[in-house]
C-alpha cells in the first residue's frame, strides 16, 4: 500500500503523540508577525523561538508539528527536479526535556519502524548519518556519534563536517544555535560505500553523503540547541538544552510514494495532469516538464501565501511582492508552453482540495485566494505580450551587441509599464544573451519612484501616529471611537486596515466594499460626537487573549497568540471601546471636544478610507 501524504503526516505527529508524549500544536502562520528581518517563516524554529530562549511554552516542554514554510532564495531555479518554494517541514521539539539520546534514538525508530506498526519502514541499510567535526567554537559530537553506533549505524556509514552541514541557527544570525546531527537516505543502496550517482547511472567513485550527485537525499535534521549566539565567535551556553528537529514532508513523500521527484508524487501529479490538459505540448519534452513543474510549483506557494490566516493580496513591496513575482512567472511559463486560456485558479483549486484537511484555512479563504488569481492573471495577461515585445525591442536598441547588464532604470521602466518584476525581465534578458539586471539600480529606481508619488509617506509613522504630541493622541483616541462606531453602522466585518495620524488630521482604513450614503457617514459622525460628549475615561489592561476575546475586544487574533500564551494591550473607552492596542491616548474623550468627518473615499480593492479632524485641537492652540 502506498501512503498518502495526509497519512504519512499523520503518521509523523501520531508517532511522537502517542509513543513519546509529546502535544501536537498547529502550524504558525506563513507570515511571521512582529518580526521584521523576514517576509516568511522559513523553518518550524522560527515561531518558536521565544520558547527556545527560555519563555514558557503553555503546551508543556515535548511538542509536535508540520509547519509551512518558504524559502524565496531559490525563486528562479526552480524547474529542475527538487527545488521547491513552499514545503511542509515536520519537527519534534524538546525545550528543556530530552536532548541527544532520546532524540537520535526516537528518529531512527520512527524512520525503521513498519509502516503498519506507525512507522516509516525504512531499512536501516540505506541510512548514513554526518555529524558535527568540532571547531574552535565547540567540540567534535563524538556523543551523537556514539548514540548512533550503538544504534546499529556502522561507523563507515558516519561522516563528520564542518559547521557549514552540521550546525544549525537563524540565519547568519544571533540566538539560539547548536551543531546538529543528519540523516540520509541512499536511493541507489548498492551496499558499495563508493557507489555514485551521475545521471541516474551507478558509477565507482568516491561518494559520501556531501557529494551532490543525489544519491544521498538529506531527510531529516536533528538540531541540539546547546549555545546562544552572542556575536561572531561567540557562543554561550544556553541555560536550557533544546532538540529542534526538521524532516522536509515532501521529500519524504517522494521516498515513501516511490517516486525521484516530488513533482511525480501525489503532491504535484494532480496539478501537473491539468497544466498538460490544458496544453499540445507532450510530456516528455523538457520545455514543457519545466515550465509544468515551475508552474506547479509557484501556484502552490501563491495559493498557500493567499490563503493565509494573515493572507496578502499581490503588491509591489514585501510579501505582496513575492507573490506577484511567483503568480507571474507561473503563468510566463504558462504562456511559453501555449496554455493560452487564463488557468490560475484551476490549479489552486486543485491544491485547496488537496490541503484543504490539514490546512482548513485554505478552504475558508477558497474565494479570496482564487479571486485574486484571477485577477492577478487578467491584469498580467493584457501586458504580458506587450512587455516581451518591448523588452526586445529596447534590447536591440539600446544594447545591440546582446550582452551587459540590463540598467537597472530600463528594467524599472518595464515594471512600472508592463508589470514586469525585474527578475522576470532578467531571466528573458538572458535568453537573449543578457547578463541579468542590475537590481542595485532598479531598487535606486524604485525608491526614487517612491518617494515622488509619497507612496512611502504612510511607513514613516511607527503605528500609524506621526508623535506623541497631545494633538496625535486625540487623533488616535478619535480612531478608536470611529472604528467602533463604523462597526455600529456598517456591521462587523469592519475592521481597521490600516491608519495614519499626525496633528492635524486622521485617515483610518477600513474593510468595507460599498461607498458609505451620506446618512452612513453622518450617523457614525454623530455617534463618535456623543462618545466625546459622554466624557469616557480611557485606561488600558493588559490580559490573556482569551480574556480579551471574551470581553468583546477588537482586534486580529488567531489561535497562536493564546497558544503562545501572549498577552495583549487593551484600550477602553467607557463602556464603548475597546480594542488591542500598543497606545498612546489621551485620559477621556471629552479632550476631543468635536469630531468631523472630511471625506470618505475608495482606498484599495474592499478597504475604504475616512478622513477626518478632531476640532478641539483648534482650541489647543
Ligand atoms: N531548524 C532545522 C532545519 O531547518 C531543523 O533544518
Amino acid at each position: 500500500m502506498t501512503p498518502t501524504v495526509d497519512q504519512i503526516r499523520r503518521q509523523f505527529i501520531d508517532f511522537f503523540v502517542t509513543k513519546y508524549a509529546h502535544r501536537e500544536i498547529p502550524s504558525a502562520s506563513l507570515i511571521p508577525e512582529n518580526d521584521p528581518t523576514v517576509l516568511f517563516t522559513t523553518a518550524g524554529m522560527h515561531p518558536l523561538v521565544p520558547f527556545l530562549i527560555g519563555e514558557p511554552h503553555p503546551q508543556g516542554r515535548r511538542l509536535v508539528d508540520a509547519q509551512k514554510c518558504l524559502r524565496t532564495d531559490d525563486i528562479d531555479e526552480v524547474g529542475d527536479s527538487t527545488h521547491l518554494t513552499f514545503f511542509e517541514m515536520m519537527g519534534n521539539w524538546s525545550l528543556g526535556d530530552y536532548f541527544k539520546e532520546e532524540t537520535i534514538q526516537m528518529s531512527l525508530e520512527l524512520l525503521t519502524t513498519p509502516w503498519e506498526q506507525g512507522g516509516f519502514g525504512l531499512s536501516l541499510d540505506r541510512l548514513s548519518v554526518s555529524c558535527f567535526e568540532g571547531d574552535d567554537d565547540a567540540p567534535r559530537d563524538l556523543e551523537s556519534a556514539e548514540i548512533w553506533k550503538k544504534l546499529g549505524i556502522p561507523e563507515n556509514r558516519i561522516f563528520f563536517y564542518p559547521k557549514k552541514q552540521n550546525w544549525w541557527g537563524p540565519a547568519g544570525q544571533t540566538g539560539p544555535c547548536g551543531p546538529d546531527t543528519e540523516i540520509f537516505y541512499d536511493v541507489v543502496n548498492v551496499n558499495d560505500p563508493a557507489a555514485h550517482r551521475e545521471g541516474g547511472r551507478v558509477t565507482q567513485d568516491r561518494c559520501q553523503p556531501s557529494c551532490d550527485c543525489g544519491r544521498y537525499v538529506e531527510i531529516w535534521n536533528d538540531v541540539f540547541m546547546q549555545y546562544n549566539k552572542k556575536g561572531e565567535g561567540q557562543f554561550e551556553p544556553l541555560a536550557q538544552k533544546n532538540v529542534d528537529t526538521g524532516l522536509g514532508l515532501e521529500r519524504m513523500v517522494g521516498i515513501l510514494q516511490g517516486k525521484d521527484s516530488p513533482f511525480e508524487t501525489e503532491l504535484f501529479a494532480p496539478a501537473i495532469d491539468k497544466i498538460f490538459s490544458l496544453t499540445n505540448y507532450d510530456r516528455a519534452q523538457p520545455k514543457a516538464i519545466f515550465a509544468s513543474r515551475v508552474i506547479a510549483d509557484h501556484l502552490r506557494a501563491a495559493t498557500f501565501i493567499l490563503g493565509d490566516p494573515c493572507g496578502v493580496s499581490p503588491s509591489n513591496v514585501d510579501q505582496g511582492y513575492i507573490v506577484r513575482r511567483l503568480i507571474r512567472r507561473a503563468i510566463r511559463y504558462a504562456r511559453m508552453i501555449d496554455v493560452t486560456e487564463n488557468f490560475t485558479d484551476s490549479i489552486a483549486a486543485i491544491y485547496i482540495d488537496l490541503y484543504s484537511s490539514a490546512y482548513p484555512e485554505l478552504q475558508h479563504n477558497s474565494e479570496r485566494v482564487l479571486d485574486e488569481l484571477r485577477r492577478e492573471e487578467t491584469q498580467f495577461d493584457t501586458t504580458l505580450e506587450r512587455g516581451l515585445h518591448e523588452l526586445s525591442k529596447m534590447i536591440e536598441r539600446k544594447y545591440p551587441s546582446h550582452s551587459g547588464v540590463i540598467k537597472g532604470e530600463d528594467a524599472f521602466s518595464l515594471f512600472e509599464t508592463y508589470g514586469f518584476p525585474p527578475e522576470m525581465t532578467a531571466e528573458e534578458g538572458r535568453t537573449l544573451g543578457m547578463d541579468g539586471v542590475d537590481m542595485e539600480g532598479f531598487n535606486e529606481a524604485f525608491k526614487k519612484h517612491q518617494e515622488l508619488s509619497r507612496v512611502g509617506a504612510a511607513q514613516k509613522f511607527a503605528g500609524g501616529l506621526a508623535d506623541h504630541s497631545e494633538e496625535c493622541k486625540m487623533h488616535h483616541t478619535a480612531t478608536h471611537l470611529v472604528h467602533q462606531a463604523l462597526r455600529d453602522v456598517l456591521g462587523d466585518h469592519v475592521f481597521q486596515k490600516g491608519s495614519n495620524i499626525t496633528k492635524e488630521r486622521l485617515r483610518f482604513d477600513f474593510s468595507q466594499d460599498e461607498k458609505m450614503t451620506p446618512e452612513q457617514v453622518q450617523q457614525v459622525e454623530e455617534i463618535v460626537n456623543k462618545q466625546i460628549e459622554r466624557d469616557l475615561p480611557i485606561h488600558f489592561e493588559i490580559m490573556d487573549v482569551d480574556d480579551a476575546k471574551a470581553r468583546g475586544a477588537i482586534g486580529v487574533f488567531d489561535d497562536k497568540y493564546a497558544q503562545l500564551g501572549n498577552k495583549v494591550k487593551i484600550y477602553i473607552m467607557g463602556d464603548y471601546s475597546m480594542e488591542v492596542c500598543g497606545g498612546p491616548h489621551v485620559e477621556h474623550t471629552g479632550v476631543l471636544k468635536h469630531f468631523k468627518i472630511l471625506k470618505e473615499e475608495a482606498c484599495s480593492r474592499g478597504v475604504r478610507r475616512i478622513k477626518a479632524v478632531v476640532e478641539g485641537i483648534k482650541d489647543l492652540a
